[in-house]
């Protein structure tokens, strides 16, 4: 069980929250704000406890320090995570009471904290939120889900020709058709891919057979043989066990924390023959595009985000080969250069 001074002692502040009329539990971290104030998604699913909620917080909001400095963003990292539990998923009046508590919440820390769209909070939740703050963005018509899938589209593009092979043609496995997977698939499969989907939720059985795509059970998205993997679900994905069954040659998603053990895992994976290209990378989409809306309260092209995450990439790559290091160890060295200054 997670230790909340232990949680606390690797950040720079972490705010717990407790609504006593809607039930609302909720943590913010804030992790680093050198390059700028704290911003990042809010995510919305069961954890045993506060205290595990807050350890995923943490863990998550330093994802998004690395993702800001990484792509070169004049933001800090922060996460929020709100709780959801049998009464909140059973009852939707419920469950907005509780995002309406949330934001209020937000406002309580005085604009510091600025979020938006995660894993269970979709535009139509932050619809919710913002009926009671400015503080969140990525409301109905926002481009962040396309944006976030036309980043991780360019970087698998950019891992198959270091493989020596092309998107077209190869067979990727998207594992979560949501906000981000879900455009993705599409992606993919307009440029030619061969697309296999995995989803526990209807949507993915619904989107296979609309694009005629294989659908791969949740059991076997870890040992299916395919070019290329990617997770656009939830994260800690990576450990021993799955990477020792793993038959891709490339991994590049949209999910935050895929790594279980960071630096340990992405290692594993390049003794095994796996491309793995670092998550915070990948994903940078929705945080290139939505930081860029809060600054200047509308959205940039989603070719904006896609311009600006290929050339992260390219920059890791090359690195990664100049220094003969793993394109994650080259990633976390580059954002922690770009944190220090
Ligand atoms: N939650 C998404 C991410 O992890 C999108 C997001 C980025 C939301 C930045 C708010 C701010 O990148």
């Amino acid at each position: 069980v997670a230790d909340l001074s232990e949680i606390a002692s690797r950040l720079e502040g972490l705010h717990l929250f407790q609504d006593r009329s809607s039930g609302l539990q909720a943590a913010i971290a804030v992790h680093d704000t050198r390059r700028g104030p704290p911003r990042g998604g809010t995510r919305l699913r069961r954890y045993a406890s506060l205290a595990e909620a807050a350890d995923d917080a943490a863990r998550l909001a330093q994802g998004m320090s690395y993702k800001f400095a990484v792509h070169g963003l004049p933001y800090g990292g922060g996460k929020g995570v709100i709780l959801q539990d049998e009464a909140g998923a059973a009852d939707r009046g419920l469950l907005e009471e509780r995002l309406r508590a949330y934001g209020r919440c937000l406002e309580r820390l005085g604009g510091h904290f600025a979020t938006g769209p995660d894993y269970g909070v979709t535009s139509r939740e932050v619809d919710v939120i913002r009926e009671v703050t400015s503080l969140a963005i990525g409301e109905h018509g926002s481009q962040a889900g396309p944006a976030t899938a036309a980043g991780v589209r360019t970087c698998l593009e950019a891992g198959f020709r270091r493989l020596g092979r092309e998107l077209a043609g190869s067979s990727v496995l998207v594992q979560g058709v949501g906000t981000v997977g879900g455009p993705l698939v599409r992606q993919l499969h307009e440029r030619g891919a061969r697309v296999l989907v995995s989803d526990p939720a209807p949507a993915g059985a619904a989107l296979a057979a609309e694009l005629g795509l294989e659908l791969v059970s949740p059991d076997d998205v870890f040992r299916t043989t395919v070019d290329a993997l990617a997770p656009c679900a939830t994260g800690e994905l990576f450990d021993a066990e799955t990477i020792a069954g793993l038959e891709v040659q490339l991994i590049a998603g949209a999910a935050n924390d895929q790594l279980v053990g960071a630096g340990a895992a992405a290692d594993l994976l390049a003794e095994r023959g796996v491309l793995y290209l670092p998550d915070f990378v990948v994903n940078g989409g929705a945080a290139v595009l939505l930081t860029a809306r809060l600054e200047s309260g509308s959205e940039p092209e989603v070719a904006l985000a896609e311009a600006r995450i290929s050339e992260t990439i390219q920059a890791v790559l090359s690195r990664a080969e100049a220094a003969a290091r793993t394109p994650y160890q080259a990633a976390v060295e580059l954002a922690e250069e770009r944190l220090r200054t």
